[in-house]
């Protein structure tokens, strides 16, 4: 493991440009906090920020015709915004070229561009990671690293907040995975408290 990891690191050195090679890194230590705070595999964190943006560097229609390679399926969105894709095509990428099998990891790396329904604990630590890394600067970033590093779901779901605002301004399209994970976010975070409430009632019973 730790020989894969330094080869990927040398790899990312020499492909990806000094700029997002640091944020790569940036992400990757954020990931394995995050990883540490809320109990999950901080070798996998680390691991899947290292290989995050691997898809990265792949013009439009480069990436374009790797997600046809792949049989990914382009729907309009991804078709007008190709670079939505580097996630799902990232994950191919590490699956091929570094072998990683590991589900959660191909998947927190596919979906850490849009989110989607039902992220598993990894893929939220990827996709917040990569939103607050250390050179991440914009504003409200100070209180969406507070909000990361005390509750996930409530981070990430400020998270997309963020994401569906900052597209509505540029008039861009937004991703249906976003609003669908927006969403699924919001259900069971309603769901919880009711569980809790109903939980409270039967203890004053
Ligand atoms: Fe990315
Ligand atoms: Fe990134």
């Amino acid at each position: 493991m730790k020989n894969k990891v330094a080869t990927i690191i040398e790899d990312l050195r020499s492909v990806q440009k000094p700029r997002r090679f640091q944020h790569i890194l940036n992400v990757s230590d954020a990931a394995k906090q995050l990883a540490k705070k809320y109990g999950a595999d901080e070798e996998s964190a680390y691991l899947a920020g290292l290989l995050h943006d691997l898809a990265k560097p792949y013009d439009a229609a480069t990436m374009l015709k790797k997600a046809e390679a792949y049989q990914l399926t382009i729907d309009p969105i991804y078709r007008s915004d190709p670079q939505l894709l580097h996630g799902l095509v990232g994950a191919r990428v590490a699956q091929e070229q570094y072998g990683i099998e590991d589900r959660d990891i191909l998947n927190a790396i596919a979906y850490h561009t849009t989110g989607r329904a039902g992220m598993s604990r990894l893929e939220k630590i990827v996709y917040l990671a990569d939103y607050i890394e250390v050179s991440r600067d914009f504003p409200g970033v100070d209180a969406l690293r507070k909000a990361a590093f005390k509750d996930l779901d409530a981070a990430v779901l400020l998270a997309f907040e963020q994401t569906i605002i900052f597209l509505i301004d540029r008039h861009k399209m937004i991703h249906t995975n976003t609003i669908i994970a927006r969403n699924d976010l919001i259900q069971k975070r309603k769901n919880r408290k009711e569980n809790n409430q109903q939980k409270d009632n039967y203890e004053y019973q």
